[in-house]
C-alpha cells in the first residue's frame, strides 16, 4: 500500500468513530506529516451546535499535541458527491500546511479531487512571523 493509500485508509477508518447524531454526516480526516506519522480526527457534534468538532480540527489538534507542526499531505472523507473542508478547516490546515500541502477529497470509494491549499483558500490570512510555529 502506497502512502496516499494508507492516508486514505486511515481516514476512512477514522470516520466510522465519528459521533454525528444531529447531522448523521460522518467524516474522517488523516494528515501525514514530513516524516511519515499519520494522525486522524473525526467529527465530534455537539447539543450545543456550534461546539462542533470538524473532523480536521480533531486531526490537527492531534498532530498539534504529538509536537507536530506541519502537514505534508491530507485525506477529507464524507459520504458525498464532495467532502471539501469549511472554511474555517481551510484556515486551520493552511496554518501548518507545508507549501505543497495537497489535500485529498474523498468519499467511501476513494479520492474524488485533490486540491492545493491555495486553491481551497486563495489570498489566504497569515502572519509573517511563524517563529514560534515551527519545531526546533
Ligand atoms: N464536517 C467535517 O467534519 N469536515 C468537513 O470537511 C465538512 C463538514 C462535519 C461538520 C458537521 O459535524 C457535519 O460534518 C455536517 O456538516
Amino acid at each position: 500500500m502506497n502512502d496516499l493509500d494508507k492516508l486514505f485508509e486511515a481516514a476512512r477508518a477514522v470516520r466510522e468513530r465519528a459521533y454525528a447524531p444531529y447531522s448523521d454526516f460522518l467524516v474522517g480526516a488523516a494528515l501525514r506529516t514530513p516524516d511519515g506519522t499519520v494522525f486522524t480526527g473525526c467529527n465530534v457534534e455537539n447539543a450545543s451546535y456550534p461546539v462542533s468538532v470538524c473532523a480536521e480540527g480533531g486531526a490537527v489538534s492531534a498532530m498539534v499535541a504529538a509536537g507536530y507542526r506541519e502537514i505534508a499531505e491530507a485525506v477529507v472523507i464524507g459520504d458525498a458527491a464532495l467532502c471539501t473542508p469549511c472554511g474555517m478547516c481551510r484556515q486551520r490546515l493552511k496554518e501548518f500546511g507545508m507549501p505543497e500541502l495537497v489535500v485529498h477529497v474523498a468519499d467511501l470509494n476513494g479520492i474524488r479531487r485533490s486540491f492545493t491549499m491555495d486553491e481551497l483558500l486563495p489570498a489566504a490570512f497569515e502572519l509573517e512571523d511563524k517563529s514560534n510555529n515551527r519545531k526546533d
